[in-house]
This record gives structure tokens, C-alpha cells and sequence, in this order.
């Protein structure tokens, strides 16, 4: 029988994944909080606009993407972050999930290594892995409120370091870098000559503050990554978009002919609609999400479980009382009716948290946790007078 590559044969199972299928297979009615996806309808003037662009003839477009679109982004970036960057730069992508992919493949050969945040969304570990490069994780704790330690990025950096993964928005901590921590991480990648990627596809979810886009500090030394998926509640379209070092460009889009030729036209014309369309639906969604999250942190602090507070993104780290592991007690709530993401599924910095999605209903929301704090109450004695504790508020 034909063996499989090594590199590939390594590629870890998502642990995200067996809470889903379980939550899928379930018989009992299941309060599902594990998935990280818009809950909202993408609006109905992109669906006009993908019908359109359907019934008109399809065809094979531009591998870097329609030039009106790629425009559209430029305009875009010069709007909001005041970076003014030529369409050569941005690049459409099969979502961000292709964008960092051929990034990667671009720029890690083999033995390279790929520092990347702890915990972290699965794929950066998985395409670093697939290209048979070293993943390095580099720790996001909660007691340092899920913020970088630059000293400890520092000392993992080796001459074989190719990329720096950072995420802000987090996913899985919610947790939004501030303005100086990413400029330092820039600053000293720039220093050593080392690539970041910087995945901002939660860009427009920042609920205190605003965003910064590592790609503003330094463009020959960063890639910034956006996605159509969160922002326009669009996940099954399947468009994203990076804005990439004009030395890189070309190389990236050769890697994307070489995995799907193009983006679909379909997808691209929903895709302008968004993004020239209007943007009301953005800010009513980050808000939804903020209230969502206000909710969901009243709820924990008012039961006495200390949470380091999210400030974007949908997601919350949820401690687990004693030593439970995080896997385990995915399970053994999915029995009880909810189901979390394991904190075990992001990396090895929180063994012992659930990442709850914020993309659900109030309802949905204050059921879920009431279940978890149910089955928390039944499962452990609580210390007595805890009270309201919320870190990094
Ligand atoms: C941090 C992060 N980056 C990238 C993606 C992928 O986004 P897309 O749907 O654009 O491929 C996700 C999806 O959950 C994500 O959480």
C-alpha cells in the first residue's frame, strides 16, 4: 500500500471537531456553543448580488482576485487603518484559511519554524506540521489576561525562525492585543529579518478600543490577514483576503493557482456587495456580539467564576473549577445538554478551559451556561463567598 507523507501522517485530529460530531449525533435537544460562526443570515443585498452575478455567465477569474474588488479593498484599508496599499498587495483567498496557508507555504520550507500563539486556532500547528516545518508555541496565559510575553517570544527565536503567527482578536481568549504590543512584535520581527502573519479576521469585532493592523507597521515585513466570513456573517462563501509584502506577492499567487485557480466569480461579486454595501450590518453585529459577551461575563462573575474578560472577537475562556481537564468535561457536558469547545483543542497553555462561542442567541447563551454551572455546581463544592471577580476588566 502507498504510504502516507510524514508530514501529513503527523497532522493532529481537531479536538474541536469530536465535540461537533457528538453535539451533530446527539438525540437530546443540544444547546450548542462550541462552533465559532456567525449566527447571523448574510444579508440579503449579497445574496442579490451572488444571484446576479449567477444567472450572468461564470467563469474563471484572476487568480489574485477581480481587480474591482481588490480595489475595493484597498479603498478599504486606506478608510479605516489609513494604509495606502497598491492591488498588487491584496490578494483574494479561499477564505483566510488559504491565505495563511500559501503565506505559509511560501515562505516555510522543512525544518523551519513557526512561532505560534498558545492557545491558538488549530490550523497555524496543522499547516506549519503539513509543510514539515517545527511548530513553536509561544504561551498566552490567562494570568497575564491572554497577552504575549515579548521576552519569552524573544527567547525562542532561533535562526531557523521563518514566521511570527499573531491573532488579535483571539480566537479562542477574545482577548485584542494593545496598539504597543503589536508594534513591539513587529518591531523585533523586523529586527531579525523574520515574517509575521498577522491574522486579523476579527478585525471588525473589537467591542473596547480599536484595532491595529501589523501590516500599517512595517509592509515589507508583514502580512495581515481579513476574511469576508465574520464580518459579513459569510463562513460558507468562502472568501478572505491578505494583504501581503510586494516581494511576496507574486509567489503567493502562484501557490494559489496552483490549489484553486480563483476564488469563485460568484463569490467575488457577493464579496463587492459587502464590502462597497452598507456597513450599518457590521457595527449592528459587533454590537449584538458585545452585548452577548456582556451578558455571558454578568452571568459567570454573578455564579464566582473568575474569567479574564474578552474585548473582541466571540469567544470566551471559561476556567473549570479544580483540576478537570478540559476534554473530559467537553464530554461529560454534552451529555449534560451544551457543548464547549475544549481548551485542550487550541494547544497546551489551558488544559483546563472551555471556549464558549459567543455567536448564539441571549437565550441560547444564558441556557448554556446555566447548564454549565449546573453541572459544575453538582460536580465540585464550590469555595463560599467568591462573589463577582473579573480579571483584565
Ligand atoms: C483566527 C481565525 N483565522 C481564520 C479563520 C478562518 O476564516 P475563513 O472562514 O475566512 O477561512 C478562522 C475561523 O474560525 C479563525 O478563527
Amino acid at each position: 500500500m502507498p504510504r502516507t507523507a510524514v508530514p501529513a501522517s503527523h497532522l493532529p485530529h481537531s479536538g474541536i471537531r469530536e465535540i461537533v460530531d457528538l453535539a451533530l449525533g446527539s438525540s437530546s435537544p443540544m444547546i450548542r456553543l462550541e462552533i465559532g460562526e456567525p449566527d447571523f443570515p448574510t444579508p440579503a443585498h449579497i445574496i442579490d448580488a451572488a444571484f446576479e452575478a449567477a444567472r450572468k455567465k461564470t467563469s474563471y477569474v484572476q487568480t489574485a482576485g477581480i481587480p474591482v474588488l481588490r480595489e475595493a479593498i484597498s479603498e478599504r484599508l486606506a478608510g479605516d487603518y489609513g494604509l495606502r496599499a497598491p492591488i498588487e498587495r491584496v490578494l483574494i483567498s479561499h477564505g483566510a484559511v488559504q491565505a495563511v496557508d500559501a503565506v505559509m507555504a511560501a515562505v516555510v520550507a522543512a525544518g523551519d519554524e513557526v512561532l505560534i500563539p498558545d492557545p491558538a486556532w488549530p490550523n497555524y500547528e496543522m499547516q506549519a506540521t503539513l509543510l514539515g516545518a517545527v511548530p513553536v508555541r509561544y504561551g498566552l496565559r490567562p494570568e497575564d489576561a491572554f497577552q504575549p510575553d515579548l521576552a519569552e517570544i524573544r527567547a525562542l527565536v532561533t535562526p531557523r525562525t521563518r514566521v511570527i503567527v499573531i491573532n488579535s482578536p483571539s480566537n479562542p481568549t477574545g482577548a485584542v492585543m494593545p496598539a504597543e504590543t503589536v508594534a513591539a512584535i513587529v518591531d523585533f520581527a523586523v529586527s531579525r529579518d523574520i515574517l509575521v502573519i498577522s491574522d486579523e479576521v476579527y478585525d471588525e469585532m473589537v467591542f473596547d478600543g480599536g484595532h491595529t493592523t501589523a501590516a500599517a507597521l512595517a509592509p515589507q515585513h508583514v502580512v495581515s490577514v481579513f476574511s469576508f466570513s465574520k464580518t459579513y456573517a459569510m463562513t460558507g462563501w468562502r472568501v478572505g483576503y491578505a494583504l501581503v509584502p510586494s516581494w511576496l506577492a507574486d509567489t503567493v499567487v502562484r501557490i494559489l493557482e496552483l490549489q484553486s485557480s480563483c476564488v469563485s466569480s460568484v463569490t467575488q461579486a457577493a464579496a463587492l456587495a459587502a464590502i462597497t454595501g452598507p456597513q450599518e450590518i457590521v457595527g449592528e453585529m459587533r454590537d449584538a456580539y458585545r452585548r452577548r459577551r456582556d451578558l455571558a461575563v454578568g452571568i459567570l462573575a454573578g455564579a464566582g467564576t473568575e474569567i479574564v474578560r474578552p474585548h473582541g472577537a466571540f469567544y470566551l475562556m471559561l476556567p473549570l473549577p479544580g483540576d478537570i481537564d478540559a476534554r473530559s468535561a467537553a464530554l461529560e457536558l454534552v451529555a449534560h445538554g451544551v457543548s464547549f469547545a475544549p481548551g485542550t483543542a487550541f494547544g497546551r497553555q489551558t488544559p483546563h478551559h472551555l471556549r464558549v462561542s459567543l455567536a448564539a442567541a441571549d437565550e441560547t447563551i444564558r441556557e448554556g451556561l446555566g447548564r454549565f454551572l449546573t453541572w459544575r455546581d453538582a460536580r465540585l463544592t464550590l469555595p463560599t463567598g467568591s462573589g463577582v471577580s473579573v480579571r483584565g476588566a
